[in-house]
């Protein structure tokens, strides 16, 4: 994707792209008067810049030093530090606002030491003074959904990384996340300015014309990127993911299963009935082709690992046909060859090959002596499998460079 150069001009906002996105959904760009209302209500009614000379609804404005301004709410999780940490040092973006329940100008420093040096500071609200082009939202299953249709219709870009926009059927949502869905026209396939599934490397097209973007789970990341290759050329008869994740998975907040005690030297099973991330496996492996019957049979079951970053997917696949190993090779050369994030590799991959960066390592062999085919995948949770994709995808909906902010290399050891 070609870079566009980012000349300020103080007196007006720079387009950083022009695309024509044929949906009514997205193109909402006005200024808004702020009323009053709670921390999202003051969010929505933050002005954002009118990009001058044009109306067209896949611009994103830029402040006057050239870059798109960011605000996160849910700030004060682990994935909201994430996007805190990457947000801070991207190119082209810049943090304008943090949000939180019950927070009055906390230091960010107070809620992560780490993050001191930003000088940022997390409210109950973010401030009405700066304009806002894209909003992150880090919040549990059920707290976006409310929320968005009204940024949307403001015009703001949003990145969901919670469940909320992932699962095209509405009826998934009452079944696995227990809630009825408010918005079900903003759900994936239902129709203009809906929702696309935030993997980059699955959507990347569909990625480029949408506005709301719903940022994958950390297991389906994994377990899709060791699968897709296989199950696109409808070569599944029969998977089992058998995944394993760090504790930071579960979130920053409290939990008997978390805690030091009960999670230190002990390596459990869990979600052994049916985890929620299931659904969106399932409709993602389906959309690659996969025959329903094989969808429905798909084995799931994820581990935590006393450790605190990391997630691997381990994928078991019994093939639809005789398949070589070269000719599998071949498949997944084929599938990530152009990947800025995926990497091949042809030894196990470990979660520590890619702790804090965006990398997804992965490997697949065919067991000669079963005939099973195994994929594996390795990513951070927090970054691939949370804030890092979701501005790998921000920055495909920005038509920024993919890797733009997300170039670190993994720490190690
Ligand atoms: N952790 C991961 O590896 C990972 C990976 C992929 C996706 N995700 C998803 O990302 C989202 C955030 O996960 P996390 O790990 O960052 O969780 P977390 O550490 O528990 O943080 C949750 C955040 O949401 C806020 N919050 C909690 N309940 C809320 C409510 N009812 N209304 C508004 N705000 C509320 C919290 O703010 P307060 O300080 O006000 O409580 C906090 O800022 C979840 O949907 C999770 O499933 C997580």
């Amino acid at each position: 994707m070609p870079k566009v150069p980012s000349v300020p001009d103080r007196q007006h906002p720079r387009p950083i792209r022009v695309r024509v996105l044929g949906h009514a959904g997205t193109a909402a760009r006005t200024v808004h008067d702020y009323a009053h209302g709670c921390m999202l209500m003051r969010l929505m009614q933050t002005s954002v810049s009118a990009v001058p000379g044009t109306t067209d609804p896949g611009v994103l404005p830029r402040d006057a030093a050239g870059r798109i301004p960011v605000a996160i709410i849910g700030a004060t999780g682990y994935v909201g530090a994430e996007l805190i940490r990457l947000l801070e040092r991207h190119p082209d973006v810049r943090i304008v606002g943090l949000a939180a329940r019950g927070r009055d100008g906390l230091p960010v420093g107070a809620a992560f030491a780490h993050l001191d040096e930003t000088g940022h500071r997390i409210d109950g609200a973010l401030p009405t003074s700066s304009d806002v082009a894209a909003v992150f939202l880090a919040l549990p299953a059920g707290a976006s959904a409310p929320r968005v249709p009204e940024l949307l219709a403001r015009g703001l870009a949003v990145v969901d990384l919670g469940p909320d926009f992932r699962l095209a059927d509405p009826a998934d949502y009452p079944r696995w996340y227990g809630f009825e869905h408010p918005a079900p026209e903003l759900l994936p396939g239902a129709g203009p300015g809906a929702a696309v599934y935030g993997l980059p490397e699955l959507h990347r097209a569909a990625l480029a014309a949408t506005r709301l973007v719903a940022s994958p789970g950390c297991y389906p990341t994994a377990a899709l990127l060791a699968l897709a290759p296989l199950a696109r050329a409808g070569l599944v008869a029969d998977v089992v993911v058998d995944a394993k994740s760090g504790v930071s998975g579960a979130g920053r907040e409290p939990k008997l299963e978390t805690h030091f005690s009960e999670a230190n030297e002990n390596l459990r099973a869990y979600g052994l009935g049916g985890h929620r991330h299931l659904a969106e496996l399932a409709q993602e492996l389906r959309a690659l082709g996969a025959a329903s019957g094989v969808v429905d049979a798909v084995t799931f079951t994820p581990h935590l690992v006393p450790m605190t970053r990391g997630l691997l997917a381990t994928c078991y696949v019994r093939p639809s046909h005789p398949v070589t190993a070269a000719e599998i090779s071949g498949l997944y050369e084929a599938a990530y060859a152009g990947e800025p994030f995926v990497r091949l590799v042809d030894a196990a991959p470990g979660t520590k090959h890619v702790s804090g960066s965006n990398a997804a390592r992965v490997h697949v062999r065919l067991d000669e002596r079963s005939g099973r085919i195994v994929a594996l995948a390795a990513i951070d949770n927090l970054v691939k499998g949370a804030a890092g994709q979701a501005i790998q995808a921000f920055n495909v909906v920005a038509g920024l460079p993919e890797t733009s902010g997300l170039e670190q290399i993994a720490l190690y050891p």
